[in-house]
């Protein structure tokens, strides 16, 4: 297995976790390698849900070792309410899990600053008001607190005291609110340091050392890539790269060791929050969908938005990803339409184009085709041949169009509903 990416192609809930569930049985180690708590991913197993937006989606698997990685923006009370929760089941999360030094430490007044921001805006992003944005913008501006920055307290006590000096100001000045009290942030990280200190390493150091040895690891994004800072709908997108450069560039792996990138692909398309989105059927199939595949936010419990699969936006993962295979999630949630669209190209004013661009993603008109659905329930297929003929040809389609090979379909939310094409 070496080492495997696993990234969202859409916009987030591809159903990454399930499938990062799925590949940790041959794994050894699994990172989160960007994103933070806005992230929130399910995984069902024997009927039973967890929802994890921090700790890695492997962590059900016994002999696994998880890590959250130098990427992620860590919010140290989520943490710690995530271990608890794991811990209450039974889970040994803090005997497997290691912390990056490197991490940066997301805060409640970047929890504040993100509500705040969002407030103000005319142009809402619709973020998920995990304080994302405002700790990697702290993170960019060098002025951001580190997890390995908790073991030297007077280094700490200065980087806080400068940190909310700033802040104080903001939050009083521009937004009206409450500043935030030294004590009450210090408190917090010293009781982070007491309940998870002892987890934080150089991960870099152990990732490379451990792949060297010949570990399987699995590399989980959050989020997609069209949610990416670079490569999504910006201004509507996260503050991360979710694509192969913050795969890399957030567990420090050495890229040479990247065998397989894996992109986790819904059999239609969905997005939450605001932004363009180019396929969305605002009308009854875009509610059936909804309504049928349970598409209502992990995190924030937001009805997502709803539509047909689109191809351009695909091709354009694939192309800067580097995809080399696609698990094509959901497929059981399009049971019952009788005609099924996929939008095969784009147009913008009137002029045909052949990739995702990057302005004027409000005007994409999509070009569709429609293919001949099928009727019957398929979540207890167990293999490519058990799918109606529709259902099949729809597969061929896309992996045709697409030419990368699908390797997996996943026909419902546990763990048990997934087949190999082989
Ligand atoms: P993630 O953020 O990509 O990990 O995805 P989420 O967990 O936010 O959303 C995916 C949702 O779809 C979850 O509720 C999963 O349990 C569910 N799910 C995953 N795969 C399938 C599938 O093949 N069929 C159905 N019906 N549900 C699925
Ligand atoms: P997973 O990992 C879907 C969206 C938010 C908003 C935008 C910016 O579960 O796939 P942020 O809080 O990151 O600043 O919000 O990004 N968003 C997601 N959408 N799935 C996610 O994660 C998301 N994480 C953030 O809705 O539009
Ligand atoms: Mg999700």
């Amino acid at each position: 297995m070496g080492c495997t990416v696993i990234i969202g192609t859409q916009w987030g809930d591809e159903g990454k976790a399930k499938m990062i569930d799925y590949y940790s049985q041959k794994a050894d180690i699994i990172v989160r390698y960007q994103g933070g708590a806005n992230a929130g991913h399910t995984v069902v197993v024997n009927g039973k849900k967890h929802v994890f937006h921090l700790i890695p989606s492997g962590i059900l698997h016994k002999g696994t070792i998880c890590v959250i990685g130098n990427g992620v923006v860590l919010d140290p009370v989520q943490l710690i309410e995530e271990c608890q929760l794991l811990e209450k089941e039974g889970i040994d999360v803090r005997k497997r899990l290691y912390i990056s030094d490197a991490a940066h430490l997301l805060l409640p007044f970047h929890k504040e600053m993100d509500a705040a921001m969002e407030e103000a805006r005319s142009n809402k992003i619709g973020t998920t008001k995990r304080g994302i944005g405002p700790c990697y913008a702290d993170k960019c501006l060098r002025v951001g607190i580190r997890v390995g920055d908790i073991f030297d307290e007077e280094y700490l006590k200065e980087r806080l005291t400068t940190a909310l000096t700033v802040k104080n100001i903001q939050f009083e000045r521009c937004y009206n609110r409450k500043g935030f009290a030294f004590k009450d942030i210090y408190d917090l990280l010293m009781q982070f340091k007491s309940y998870a200190g002892n987890l934080a390493i150089n991960t870099p150091y152990y990732l490379n050392t451990e792949a060297k040895k010949g570990k399987n690891i699995l590399l989980e994004g959050a989020q997609g890539n069209a949610l990416d800072i670079d490569h999504g709908t910006y201004p509507f997108v996260t503050s991360s790269n979710p694509s192969i450069g913050g795969a890399i560039a957030g567990s420090g792996i050495n890229p040479f060791l990247i065998h397989e990138v894996v992109g986790i692909t819904k059999a239609y398309v969905t997005r939450v929050g605001e932004g363009p989105f180019p396929t969305e059927e605002k009308g009854e199939a875009g509610e059936i969908i909804r309504q049928r595949g349970g598409e209502f936010g992990a995190t924030t419990g937001r009805p997502r938005r709803c539509g047909w699969f689109d191809m351009e936006l695909l091709k354009h993962t694939i192309r800067i990803n580097g995809i080399t295979t696609i698990v094509l999630t959901k497929l059981d949630v399009l049971s019952g339409f009788e005609q099924i669209k996929v939008a095969v190209g784009y147009s913008v004013n009137g002029k045909k184009i052949d990739y995702f661009p990057s302005a004027m993603q409000d005007k994409i008109v999509p070009l569709y085709e429609e293919h001949p659905g099928w009727e019957e329930d398929i979540s207890q297929c167990t293999s490519f041949k058990e799918l109606p003929k529709n259902a099949q040809n729809y597969v061929k389609f896309i992996q045709d169009s697409l030419q990368v090979p699908i390797s997996i379909i996943s026909v419902g939310p546990d763990r048990n509903n997934t087949f190999e094409m082989k």
